[in-house]
C-alpha cells in the first residue's frame, strides 16, 4: 500500500467508524454487527500503526483508550460554569414565573428538560473536531479530560458538516447508565472491592481515572443541552438543540415546549413518576426560556442564570418496619447486611428488603428490630435506611447487634484493616465462599465452561462431587449421569466443556483461582509479567507491586494467598489435570519472522483462539486478513478448515500451512 493509497483508506475508515458510532450510540440504530463493526476498528488501527503520519487526534481508534494522565491539567472555562437555582414546590415555580413576568411581559414560552444526574462537562470544537472536554471544576476553572471523553462513544470526535461557528462550546452532562452501574458494581463485589454508591458518583470517579482503557470500558454516556459561542444562526434555545443534534450531538428525545406553567407542572408530573423507567437517573426537570434574546435580557446572578430553574424531585421515601437483620456471605467471604422490612410501596416497586452496607452503617443508624424506618430509592436497585422515626420504637426493642460468627459456618468473623468490612476467614470451608469461588472459577471470563453454573455447581456440591476447583477436573461422566436432571448428553457435553477449559491461557486461570483484588485487568499484568504461577507464588510482597498496576493492597493480598497450604495443594492437582500455568511462550514473544506477510488463519487451533492468533500473527510483523486473495501469503489451516478457503488457496497455488508448520516458522 502507498502512502497515498494507506492516506485515503484511514479517512475513508474513520468517517465510517464514526457514522457506525453514531447510529449505535446516539441513534440506538445500528447497521451492522458488532463483529463487523470491530473489523473495521482493527483495520484502522492497524493501519494507524504502519502509517503513524496520518493518525489523527479525532480518529475513532482513540475511542479504545491507552493513554496515561498522572495528573490533570486545569483550564480557565472561557464561559464560567456557573449553576442553576433550585426550586422544590409548585409554589416556587409561580414565584420564578412571575419574576419573568415582570421583566420581560407575558410573551415568552418554556423549554422543559430533565436534568440528568451526572457530571457537567464543556466541550469545545474548533471547525468540527473535538478540542478539549472540561469538567466543571470551581465553576471558573475545571480539570481537561480529554483523553478520557474521547472513549465516551455518544461524543462525536468531528462533527458532521454544518453551519457551525469555527469554535464553541457545548455543555452537558456525563451520565452511566443504570445497568452499566449494577454491571460495574457487580464486578466489584466479585474481586471484594466496596462498591460504589451511586452512578453519578461512578461516573465522576471514572472521568478521573489515570488509564483511558479502562474509562473506555465503563461505558459512559452524555447528552447536552447548552450552547455558548458567537455567531450561532439560531433565535432559540429549541432550536439550538435541534441543531446541536443535526451536528452529530446526543440531545435528549425529552425535550418540550411549554406555553405555561400549567405545562411546565404536566411535564414535572408525569416525569416524577415515569423517570423510573429511564435508563439513566435524573434528579429534577430544567425550566428554561426558550428565546436567546430574552435569556440575554433576563441576564444572570453570581452564581446562575435568571433564565432558567432547576425542579428537584425529592428522593422518594416511603416509612415501613423492620423485621429482621440477616447476613449474607460472599465468594470472598465479605459480610453484607440485609435488612427485612414489612413490605412497602416505593417508586412503584414493592420494597421487602434494604442493603445495610456494614456494621458502622447500622451503628450510625442506631437500628432496633421492630423500628419503623425510612427507606429510599438512589441509583441502586436495592433502596437503602435513611433513618429511624424513634417516636414508633416499641417499648423494650432489641437493638440490633451485629453478628460475631458466620451464619453458614459459625466461625468466628473477622474485621477488614480498614475496619468497614466482616469477614468469614474460612475461605475453605464455608458453603458459600465454596460455591461462590467455584462458581466464579467457571464463569465466562474465567474457565468458561458451559454447562456448570451456579445451579449445577450447587447440584454437584451438594451430592458430595465437588468441593473445589480442582475437583472439576477429577469428574466422572458415570458420577454426572447418574444425577437428576442430567443425563448422558449432558454429562457428555459437560465433560467436553470440562476439557476444552485445560486450553484456557494463564492469565485466566489466574483470574479463575479468585484471589482477592486480582480482577481480570491485574490478573493479566501479573501474568504477563511474572511469566509462571511459581514466580508470582514465590514473589514476596515488594517484587509483586513491581508489575503494573499491582499497589500494596493487591500485593499482600497474592502474597498471602500463596502462603496457604490448601490453596497450594490445588494449584499442584490444577496443574496435574493440564491447566495452563505459564504464558504461552508465543503469544508473548514478539518477532518479524512473518514480516511482509498476509496470512488467513481458519478452523480450530490447538494453542490459539480465534482473537489470540491474530495478535501472535501481528506481534511477529505479519497481517491477519479475513479471506483469501492473491495477496494471501499462506493460509494456516487448524481442524476443520473452512472449504472455501481451502479450496481458494489450493485454486490459487497459494501454501497451506498447518499448525505444527506455522509455530515451526515462529521459532525459526
Ligand atoms: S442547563 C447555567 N440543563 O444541573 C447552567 N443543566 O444544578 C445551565 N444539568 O450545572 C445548565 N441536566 O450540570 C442544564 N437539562 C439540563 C441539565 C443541567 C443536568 C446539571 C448541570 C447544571 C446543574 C445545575
Amino acid at each position: 500500500m502507498t502512502e497515498q493509497q494507506a492516506k485515503k483508506r484511514i479517512e475513508e475508515l474513520s468517517r465510517e467508524i464514526e457514522e457506525h458510532n453514531y447510529r449505535y450510540y446516539v441513534q440506538s440504530k445500528p447497521v451492522i454487527s458488532d463483529f463487523e463493526f470491530d473489523k473495521l476498528l482493527e483495520e484502522l488501527i492497524r493501519l494507524e500503526k504502519e502509517f503513524p503520519q496520518f493518525l489523527s487526534l479525532q480518529s475513532p481508534s482513540q475511542r479504545v483508550g491507552g493513554q496515561i494522565t498522572k495528573e490533570f491539567e486545569t483550564v480557565v472555562h472561557k464561559y464560567p460554569m456557573m449553576s442553576l437555582g433550585n426550586t422544590y414546590s409548585e409554589q416556587e415555580v409561580n414565584e420564578f414565573d412571575e419574576r419573568i413576568r415582570k421583566a420581560i411581559g407575558n410573551d415568552f414560552e418554556y423549554v422543559c428538560e430533565l436534568k440528568f444526574d451526572g457530571v457537567a462537562i464543556g466541550l469545545t470544537y474548533t471547525k468540527g473536531k473535538l478540542l478539549r472536554a472540561v469538567t466543571r471544576g470551581d465553576g471558573v476553572r475545571g480539570d481537561d479530560v480529554t483523553v478520557n471523553v474521547k472513549t465516551i462513544r455518544s461524543i462525536p470526535l468531528q462533527l458532521k458538516p454544518g453551519n457551525y461557528p469555527d469554535e464553541f462550546e457545548i455543555r452537558g452532562e456525563i451520565i452511566l447508565n443504570k445497568k452499566e452501574f449494577e454491571r460495574i458494581n457487580q464486578e466489584r463485589v466479585e474481586i471484594g472491592e466496596e462498591p460504589f454508591a451511586n452512578p453519578r458518583n461512578t461516573a465522576s470517579g471514572t472521568l478521573k481515572m489515570q488509564d483511558s482503557t479502562e474509562v473506555a470500558k465503563r461505558k459512559l454516556d452524555c447528552y447536552l443541552y447548552a450552547l455558548y459561542g458567537e455567531n450561532f444562526h439560531f433565535k432559540t434555545h429549541y432550536d439550538g438543540l435541534e441543531t446541536a443534534r443535526k451536528w452529530g450531538f446526543k440531545i435528549s428525545e425529552h425535550v418540550k415546549c411549554c406555553k405555561n406553567t400549567k405545562e411546565v407542572f404536566d411535564y414535572i408530573n408525569y416525569w416524577e413518576t415515569a423517570r423510573h423507567q429511564l435508563p439513566y437517573e435524573i434528579d429534577g426537570v430544567v425550566i428554561k426560556i426558550n428565546r436567546i434574546d430574552q435569556q440575554e435580557e433576563l441576564g444572570y446572578t453570581a452564581k446562575s442564570p435568571r433564565w432558567a430553574i432547576a425542579y428537584k424531585y425529592k428522593a422518594q421515601s416511603a416509612a415501613t418496619i423492620l423485621n429482621t437483620v440477616t447476613y449474607q456471605v460472599g465468594r470472598t467471604g465479605a459480610i453484607t447486611p440485609v435488612a427485612n422490612l414489612e413490605p412497602v410501596l416505593l417508586a412503584g416497586t414493592k420494597v421487602k428488603r434494604a442493603s445495610l452496607y456494614n456494621a458502622d452503617q447500622i451503628e450510625k443508624l442506631g437500628l432496633h428490630i421492630g423500628d419503623t424506618v425510612f427507606v429510599e430509592k438512589g441509583g441502586e436497585i436495592i433502596p437503602k435506611i435513611t433513618g429511624v422515626d424513634l417516636s414508633k420504637r416499641p417499648a423494650r426493642s432489641i437493638p440490633v447487634q451485629y453478628i460475631t460468627h458466620c451464619p453458614e459456618c459459625n466461625t468466628r468473623l473477622i474485621r477488614s484493616e480498614d475496619g468497614a468490612v466482616h469477614y468469614c476467614p474460612n475461605e475453605d470451608g464455608c458453603p458459600p465462599q465454596i460455591l461462590g469461588k467455584m462458581i466464579h472459577f467457571t464463569s465466562r471470563k474465567a474457565m468458561n465452561i458451559e454447562g456448570l453454573g451456579s445451579e449445577t455447581i450447587e447440584l454437584f456440591f451438594r451430592n458430595g462431587l465437588l468441593h473445589n476447583a480442582a475437583d472439576i477436573y477429577d469428574l466422572k461422566e458415570e458420577q454426572i449421569a447418574k444425577l437428576e436432571r442430567m443425563g448422558k448428553k449432558s454429562a457428555d457435553n459437560l465433560m467436553a466443556a470440562i476439557e476444552e477449559s485445560k486450553k484456557v491461557p494463564f492469565e485466566r486461570v489466574l483470574y479463575a483461582l479468585g484471589i482477592r483484588y486480582v480482577g481480570d485487568t491485574v490478573a493479566k499484568k501479573i501474568a504477563r509479567y511474572f511469566k509462571n504461577i511459581d514466580a508470582v507464588a514465590a514473589a514476596s510482597a515488594e517484587a509483586l507491586q513491581q508489575a503494573p498496576e499491582v499497589g500494596e493492597k493487591i500485593a499482600q493480598s497474592v502474597y498471602r494467598y500463596f502462603r496457604n497450604k490448601h490453596h497450594l495443594r490445588i494449584i499442584e492437582r490444577l496443574k496435574k489435570a493440564g491447566l495452563q500455568f505459564k504464558a504461552d511462550e508465543a503469544m508473548h514473544r514478539s518477532g518479524n519472522q512473518l514480516q511482509g506477510k498476509t496470512i488467513v488463519a481458519t478452523g480450530t487451533l490447538k494453542n490459539y483462539k480465534r482473537d489470540e492468533i491474530k495478535e501472535v500473527i501481528e506481534r511477529h510483523g505479519g497481517r491477519a486478513s479475513g479471506s483469501v486473495s492473491s495477496k494471501t501469503s499462506f493460509v494456516l489451516a487448524g481442524e476443520e478448515p473452512g472449504e472455501s478457503k481451502i479450496s481458494k488457496a489450493k485454486e490459487l497455488g497459494i501454501a497451506i500451512l498447518s499448525e505444527a508448520e506455522f509455530e515451526a516458522l515462529l521459532n525459526n
